[in-house]
């Protein structure tokens, strides 16, 4: 296994020639280069003579919300933990498991601090105790950036040693169910907890937990330091903010791409350099498998929160996958649910047996499509949480708009 930070082939065969087998760890900006810039400055103000609830309506104003996927507004999120007696704590998802999302890797890799300050700073906010990052384990050179920069954190006297604890996932796509989350940093098994109560109630060692995405925590350090206008002054198709899209598949030139939240997927492919040489826009996903695939002819539509709705799928964490004339949109969906399968806690009946089942009856020649709808509901509606009642999603998609495939 070679770790490289970005998977060129120059990069691969650099690492393999060397024999690298520890991360390959990308330039960044670090401590010093960050405070050089004024980084810190606001976190200092604010705990000196901060009102939080005017960093509150600031974050409301820019109109930030949860960029792990679900969109939840940031600001209320604040206000619900801290209607709890307190200690509270702050636990940060950075496990990352959306098949096809690298954006909160390529924030880290590239700029710390910013989600440092950001976390921090809604620490501050809430009044947490400690802050836990649990941080996704195949992202070995964000792990080692990670200690590293909160060791000269503690060093510098920015924060106390042991108020930031970094914990490592383990592979699992539950744990970044967030209630997963905190059964596996309590030491536990991973697997969903029944809501309400919200983990803004009961979280960490049945304690009220802000829980926040890296990337939502990025945006608040920069909300606090330029203004709300980071973010709300960007419109487009009707829409307001932006999106940091994790575009892969058939286009020249993947990555992640910051663009206006109303961009559709003409302009995300435009970004990413266009589609391949001899490949034709067929289908694309919005927001990885749990958000299904949609058709190349659903093009005008704003790729943002809320808008998918109509379509049966969401943005969620807009993980953009593009995919051509020359894919099965058919296989693609069973790669999804085997994916589910796999993933799938077993918990609950409906999921565990559902997502069996599904694969099942998609590996046919032909499928039955009356049966699939029916599992598909009861998997929706019985499902405890987001895997099993989103995993539908791929199958219902298909059979609406490939019904030629299957
Ligand atoms: P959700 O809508 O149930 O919750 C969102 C957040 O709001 C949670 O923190 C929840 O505690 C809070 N919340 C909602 N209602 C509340 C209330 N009444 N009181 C207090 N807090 C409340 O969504 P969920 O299941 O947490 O996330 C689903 C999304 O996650 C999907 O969009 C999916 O795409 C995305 N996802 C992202 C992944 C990634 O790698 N970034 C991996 C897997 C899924
Ligand atoms: Fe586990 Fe699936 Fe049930 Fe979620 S829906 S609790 S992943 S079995």
């Amino acid at each position: 296994h070679y770790h490289v930070d970005h998977a060129t082939p120059e990069n691969v065969l650099a690492a393999v020639a060397e024999k690298k087998t520890h991360p390959v760890i990308p330039e960044y900006r670090a401590l010093d280069e960050y405070v050089s810039d004024g980084g810190y400055e606001e976190l200092e103000r604010l705990r000196t003579s901060g009102d939080w609830e005017d960093v509150q309506a600031k974050v409301a104003e820019g109109g930030l919300r949860g960029l792990g996927g679900a969109g939840f507004p940031s600001n209320r999120k604040w206000g619900f933990v801290r209607a709890n007696p307190g200690p509270r704590y702050l636990a940060v998802n950075g496990d990352e498991g959306e098949p096809g999302t690298f954006k909160d890797r390529y924030f880290l890799e590239r700029d710390p601090h910013l989600f440092l300050e950001g976390m921090l700073i809604a620490g501050w906010a809430v009044e947490a105790q400690t802050c836990f990052i649990y941080m996704r384990d195949e992202y070995p050179a964000v792990l080692h950036i990670l200690a590293k920069e909160i060791e000269a954190l503690e060093a510098a006297g920015i924060v106390q040693p042991g108020y930031i604890e970094l914990r490592r996932g383990a592979g699992a796509y539950i744990c970044g169910e967030e209630s997963a989350m905190i059964e596996s940093i309590e030491g536990k098994r991973g697997i969903p907890r029944h809501r309400p109560p919200y983990v803004a109630q009961i979280g960490v060692f049945d304690r009220p937990t802000l829980v926040h995405n890296v990337e939502s925590l990025y945006w608040v350090a920069q909300i606090v330091r330029y203004g709300p206008q980071v973010l709300n002054s960007v419109e487009k198709n009707g829409r307001q903010g932006l999106r940091s899209y994790s575009v892969s598949g058939r286009v020249k030139n993947p990555g992640v791409h910051l663009l206006p939240a109303g961009s559709t997927i003409l302009d995300i492919v435009e970004a990413a350099g266009g589609m391949l040489d001899g490949h034709v826009l067929k289908a694309y996903q919005p927001g990885g498998p749990s958000s299904g695939l949609l058709p190349a002819s659903l093009d005008d539509v704003p790729l943002d929160f809320d808008t998918l709705q109509p379509h049966g799928s969401f943005i969620g964490s807009a993980a953009v996958v593009v995919l051509s004339d020359q894919d099965s949109c058919r296989d693609a969906a069973l790669n999804m649910l085997r994916f589910f399968e796999d993933e799938s806690c077993g918990q609950c009946t409906p999921c565990r047996v559902g997502c069996e089942k599904a694969v099942k009856l998609m590996e046919a020649d032909t499928w039955d499509r009356d049966l699939l709808e029916e599992l598909s509901s009861a998997m929706v509606d019985a499902s405890i949480c987001g895997l099993g009642q989103a995993a539908p999603n791929a199958i219902r998609l298909t059979m609406k708009h490939f019904s030629d495939e299957v």
